[in-house]
């Protein structure tokens, strides 16, 4: 059997947080919904954030009271602090995801505090993840570098990720935020950090701002990483990292990886007519190349499809 790669798509989350016109619950259900119908594991849906922080997510407890769970599929919910715990709770959210920075400054720009007081932020909450048997996932943005302080420490990337280990995260994902790195600086961050948590609980999440987000995957797979996190079109960007675009298109991953012989367990065509879908109802360009490849191979326009 080929060897296994996770995709964890972060469009509904990630690639929604930056659209600057409300995007309609039901369009952001029914996405969740075709995604889950991929093959994907983990589609990540929605972030229990301040509303005034993202006013896009504001409907997360909407959005999840109709949520269409797939068996196997993951839905995993970001959440800042014990009040966004309290609500992912109450809105049965079974997976969670907290977010910390490897860069200060970011950190007080995306959640208004310094990097250790989000770690004790965390602590409450993992706590309750710990009583509800929730599963929990860790992020750390800027990795590769920050909008606002520029270079950003290795030692800080490390130190960052063993603090959310201790506490209880399953798994970390290594954000290049504003996608600034390249291969051997990604390769070089992600061996550091596999020095002090191990490489099987390591994902990555890269952004395409630079053009270098599959050349940056490629070099962390060859490294060992066999967690990558992308979004559907190449949906996104970070409402605090101005100029940063969206994460590398999950069709561009499946395509690369499933074509060096890695199963990631999903359906290529599916996920393209969801990536044409998604597109077409925010009338926004698909930034997926093996996406809108496959689209035009095809013989029928899939945006018909249901
Ligand atoms: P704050 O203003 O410092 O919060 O925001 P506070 O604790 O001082 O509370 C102020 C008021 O907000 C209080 O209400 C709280 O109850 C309320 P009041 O008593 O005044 O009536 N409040 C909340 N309400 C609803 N939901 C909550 C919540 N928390 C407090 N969760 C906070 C701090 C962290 C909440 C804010 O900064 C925030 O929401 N930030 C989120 C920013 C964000 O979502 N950024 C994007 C996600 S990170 C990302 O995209 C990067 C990633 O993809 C990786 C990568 O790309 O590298 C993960
Ligand atoms: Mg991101």
């Amino acid at each position: 059997m080929n060897e296994q790669v996770k995709i964890v798509e972060v469009g509904a989350r990630d690639g929604l947080q930056n659209e600057r016109s409300i995007v309609p619950v039901f369009v952001k259900q029914e996405l969740i919904r075709r995604l889950g119908r991929t093959g994907l594991k983990v589609v990540e849906t929605t972030s229990f954030v301040h509303p005034d922080w993202v006013p896009q997510l504001a409907d997360a407890e909407e959005v999840m009271a109709g949520l269409k769970r797939q068996p196997g599929v993951m839905y995993p919910v970001l959440v800042p602090n014990l009040k966004g715990m309290q609500r992912a709770v109450s809105a049965g959210a079974r997976e969670i995801a907290v977010f910390a920075a490897a860069s200060e400054a970011f950190s007080q720009k995306n959640t208004n505090c310094s990097i250790e007081e989000s770690i004790e932020r965390f602590r409450p909450v993992i706590e309750m993840a710990r009583e509800h048997d929730i599963w929990v996932r860790g992020y750390i943005s800027c990795v590769l570098g920050c909008p606002y302080q520029g270079a950003v420490e290795l030692g800080d990337v490390v130190r960052v990720a063993e603090s959310l280990v201790e506490l209880g995260c399953a798994e970390i994902s290594l954000g290049d935020t504003i996608g600034t790195g390249t291969p051997h600086k990604a390769a070089e961050m992600l061996q550091a950090v596999a020095q002090a948590v191990p490489m099987e609980r390591l994902a990555v999440h890269f952004h395409d701002t630079y053009g270098q987000a599959l050349a940056n995957i490629l070099a962390c797979v060859e490294q060992g990483v066999r967690i990558v996190d992308c979004s559907v079109a190449g949906l996104g960007g970070c409402p605090y990292a101005r100029g940063a675009t969206g994460n590398v298109a999950t069709e561009d991953v499946v395509y690369m990886l499933e074509g060096m012989g890695y199963a990631t367990g999903i359906e290529l065509d599916r996920l393209a007519e969801v990536g044409a879908w998604i597109t077409n109802q925010l009338q926004k360009p698909n930034y997926s190349r093996a996406g809108t490849a496959r689209l035009a191979s095809m013989p029928v326009n899939p945006v018909m499809f249901t």
